[in-house]
């Protein structure tokens, strides 16, 4: 008989979906299989539909007005490439924080050494927190935008997004925000967060395929394109059309991968987001109840569960990362994740550049039981 493999790496892509999107992608894929703005059949009539539904979704997660001010994009490292690649042309300043994902520090980095783009990286907390006061200190005459992540992948610690996005709009800076790790586990308004621009993904919290994410951009903020190409609409036009979804939108879209978001996205709604909320925050309570008394034990982030979202990173004294790892899915069928998590700077911060962690993160779809699972089998090889 197959072990049952216990999955605690959602923070990387969740799994498994709900049953729904897995119906909705063969379902788009075997019956509707055509493309927005490539025909004016039925059947692209129905595309379109699909995917106009799938954007109100999307905006009603995110309290967003319009719709058509969401560009669907392959995922949240290509959102955040088209915001920050078509903001800054170059001269200008920017400030993040030393808790970014490589999706926004890289692109930063590129633009700093090929546009002089002038960067500031706000250092957090051994937590991983961010002292809001810390920002607003460093805005300067020419800071044109503030980019940061909702909550680290490293160390799950929720960012304080309200805070720096009242003081972008007082200083009348852009703000952008990275929610590839909040979307779906943490309640998102973009009007009351006062956030300009916002990049998610499909296939983490939001429980949808891969190959699907969006960019919201706000109305009366233009972005430069990253790609130009066939929208389906404007053909005369020589450039790429001004109207969103259009302006960021070139080429095909991935309709079996929206349809599946779709589906994930009514799973969710039916469920609530903040009930999915508390679901992330009594499992991740367990999950630093049930390790913190293990021998050696380390962890790193917020004490309190209802400060991070549903990831836990640790370290064991005496124990190599990998190797620990390794042990937990070959002895016991548990997945996990170790090393820097495409975040170096994150783990300068709290101090685990050097080891790396290993990563634990849960799901709407985890129970109880896998997390008690993996401290029981942490205990049995650390000994404890
Ligand atoms: C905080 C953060 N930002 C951005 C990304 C990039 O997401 P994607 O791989 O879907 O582009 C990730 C993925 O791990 C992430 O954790």
């Amino acid at each position: 008989m197959k072990r049952r493999l216990i999955y605690l790496n959602n923070a990387a892509t969740s799994f498994p979906k709900p049953k729904a999107v897995y119906s909705a992608v063969l379902n788009c894929m075997r019956n509707l299989g055509v493309s927005v703005g490539r025909g004016t059949d039925s059947l692209t009539t129905a595309a379109e539909r699909l995917a106009y539904e799938t954007r109100v979704l999307i905006a009603s997660l995110f309290g967003i007005k319009n719709p058509l001010r969401i560009a669907f994009t392959y995922n949240a490292t290509h959102a955040l490439n088209i915001a920050l690649k078509g903001l800054l042309s170059g001269g200008e300043h920017v400030i993040t924080t030393s808790m970014e994902h490589n999706a926004v520090w890289r692109p930063l980095k590129h633009l700093e050494r090929t546009r002089g783009v002038e960067l500031t990286a706000i250092w957090c907390d051994g937590e991983g927190k961010l002292n809001p006061k810390e920002v607003e200190r460093h805005i300067r005459r020419n800071t044109k935008l503030i980019v940061m992540t909702h909550a680290s992948n490293v160390t799950g610690t929720i960012m304080p997004v309200h805070e720096v996005g009242e003081i972008a709009k007082r200083h009348e800076i852009l703000f952008l925000v990275d929610a590839a790790q909040s979307a779906g586990s943490l309640p998102i308004n973009v009007n009351e967060m006062n956030i300009d621009m916002l990049a998610f993904t499909g296939h983490k919290g939001l429980l949808g395929p891969q190959g699907i994410g969006g960019l919201y951009v706000r109305e009366g903020v233009d972005i430069e394109p990253l790609i130009h190409g066939g929208t389906g609409s404007h053909s005369y036009l020589e450039e790429q059309p001004y109207e969103m979804p259009e302006r960021l939108e070139a080429g095909t879209l991935n309709m079996p991968a929206i349809a599946g978001l779709k589906a994930a996205l009514e799973s969710l709604m039916r469920c609530g987001v903040e009930n999915a909320r508390q679901h992330e925050i009594a499992l991740t309570e367990l999950m630093l109840q049930e390790l913190s008394g293990i021998k050696g034990m380390r962890i790193y982030g917020p004490k309190r569960a209802s400060e991070r979202v549903g990831i836990v990173s640790f370290t064991v004294d005496g124990f190599d990362c990998g190797e620990l790892a390794t042990s937990l899915e070959k002895r016991f069928g548990i997945i996990v994740r170790w090393g820097l998590h495409c975040a170096p700077m994150a783990h300068r911060t709290v101090g685990t550049f050097e080891t790396g962690t290993i990563r634990a993160s849960v799901s709407l779809l985890n129970t109880d039981e896998d997390v008690i699972a993996l401290a029981r089998a942490l205990r049995k090889i650390c000994n404890a």
